[in-house]
């Protein structure tokens, strides 16, 4: 399965009657960045990485490593954070070099693009055309849309246009055997059985290489309008969202929440970020509008439901920001948040979901629990509330010994999880299984939904050489 060393030289012979000599790589300074992701808690290994430049070659490369039963394992732009791009013995298939639009067809609003653009690069060729691609996540400058679409990418707008799944229309990927699927059709209606394009997206490049995707387009956004409320309490978040619906109609496309130790992360150790109203409070969010006509609507709309707001008790104050400069420092704080969280004398990540009304319960409960178990513990829980989806991280208490809280890694995740799992969540909401979550896949999967897809994965590649030993 892994590639033995004395191996090697014979495949990369073999290799080398696919692709360009340049793009087989042995050299371990190269390989060296590609062996750890973005969170950086598990380190692999691997003695080849190749970069191959159309699907063509990946066809035969398939073949070639299914024939040998050598394992591959695809890479985008290596910026996921359960580990499930990094090899552990297995070639590095980084698509890097596939990066071209293939064509963008304003009118169907569609683009369809080769699997390792990056994501800017996709939402700047929408732009040019007069048109928009949703997806927003933090590393859009460096990841590929093939790992969004293999690990089904949300981030900050999916209240609006959903998760990657959602914007998907067409996938082409090669699979194991080195077929072809060719699905890459740019329709909305297509019931014509089994949709099968689904199961690549999430499946995390277990299930096939994503070689291609043709994705939705939206009307171009023209007008953004930013928010900061603080709130009375967190029941007031969710009453708050209502409120913000129900006089938006679709304008909102963010709705983030900051905890007040965020803002003491941001201020503390951001560049240059002033807190954005005068009280400190407890629990704030960062509203985001946005119009694809050029005019004051949005602003109204967002000022009317503040000023609602303000007058039932739900939020204590608030600032609409004026100016790029204000809403780039209302930005920036959410950004420090993910940033400079660990130095808080480090942190445990989890990214969870429940349903949207059970957020509040969820994190009460949760604090609660992790403040039983050490007092003084400074729980982070930030991000997409609109969504159900918290990145509930967790600090030490001040100068708590790292090596102790470390070692509670397992009595705190279980703390967290177990209280996600009574109110009927997801411990991986965004950021997948790889290898960091499949202990938690094996505790809180249905069992039969287990059983399907270790199915799948066996029908789809019997030889387990796709990215063997991630999610199940
Ligand atoms: C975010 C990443 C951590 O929401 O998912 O910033
Ligand atoms: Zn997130």
């Amino acid at each position: 399965m892994k590639l033995l060393k004395k191996q090697l030289k014979p495949f990369v012979n073999k290799l080398s009657r696919i692709i360009d000599e340049r793009d087989i790589i042995t050299d371990q300074n190269t390989i060296g960045p590609h062996l750890i992701d973005w969170v950086g808690n598990f380190h692999g290994n691997s003695p080849l990485m190749i970069t191959p430049r159309n699907k063509e070659q990946i066809s035969q490369i398939a073949k070639l490593c299914s024939n040998e039963n050598i394992a591959i394992v695809p890479q985008g732009g290596n910026t996921g954070s359960v580990a499930a791009g990094i090899p552990n013995g297995e070639i590095i298939l980084s698509l890097k070099k596939m990066n071209k639009i293939i064509e963008i067809n304003p009118n169907d609003y569609t683009i369809t693009v080769q699997s390792g653009c990056i994501l800017s690069q996709i939402q700047e060729a929408a732009k040019n055309a007069s048109r928009f691609f949703p997806l927003s996540i933090g590393s859009e400058g460096s990841c590929t849309i093939g790992g969004n679409i293999s690990t089904n990418a949300g981030g900050i707008s999916v209240l609006k246009y959903g998760n990657m799944r959602d914007l998907v229309l067409g996938i082409e990927v090669v699979l194991a055997d080195g077929r072809i699927l060719n699905s890459l059709k740019r329709l909305r209606k297509d019931n014509t059985g089994y949709a099968i394009k689904h199961i690549f997206m999430g499946a995390e490049g277990t299930l096939g290489i994503i070689t291609a995707a043709s994705l939705r387009l939206f009307p171009k956004i023209e007008n953004k309008v930013t928010g900061f409320a603080s709130l009375k309490d967190l029941d007031s978040a969710i009453k708050l969202l209502e409120i913000l619906k129900e006089f938006s109609g679709d304008l909102l496309t963010s709705y983030e929440l900051i905890p007040a130790i965020g803002l003491h992360i941001a201020t503390e150790y951001g560049d240059n970020i002033t807190e954005p109203l005068k009280n400190r409070e407890q629990w704030n969010v960062i509203i985001e509008f946005s119009d694809t006509k050029n005019n004051n609507n949005a602003h109204d709309i967002l000022q009317e439901s503040l000023q609602h707001s303000i007058t039932q008790g739900i939020v204590l104050d608030a600032v609409i920001a004026n100016s790029i400069s204000q809403t780039n420092n209302i930005w920036k704080i959410r950004k420090a948040i993910v940033e400079h969280q660990p130095k808080l004398g480090g942190e445990i990540k989890h990214d969870v979901s429940v349903p949207i009304s059970s957020v509040p319960e969820f994190i009460q409960t949760t604090i609660e629990k992790l403040r039983e178990y050490i007092p003084n513990i400074r729980p982070v829980p930030y991000g997409h509330i609109g969504d159900g989806n918290i990145h509930f991280n967790v600090c030490p208490p001040i100068d708590y010994p790292e090596q102790l809280f470390k070692d509670k890694t397992s009595d705190i995740r279980e703390i967290v999880y177990s209280n996600v799992n009574s109110l009927g969540g997801s411990f991986a909401a965004e950021h997948g299984v790889g290898i960091i979550k499949k202990k938690q896949m094996l505790k809180y999967k249905d069992k039969v939904e287990l059983e399907i897809m270790k199915d799948i994965k066996a029908l789809l590649d019997p030889k387990n050489i796709i990215n063997p030993g991630k999610i199940l």
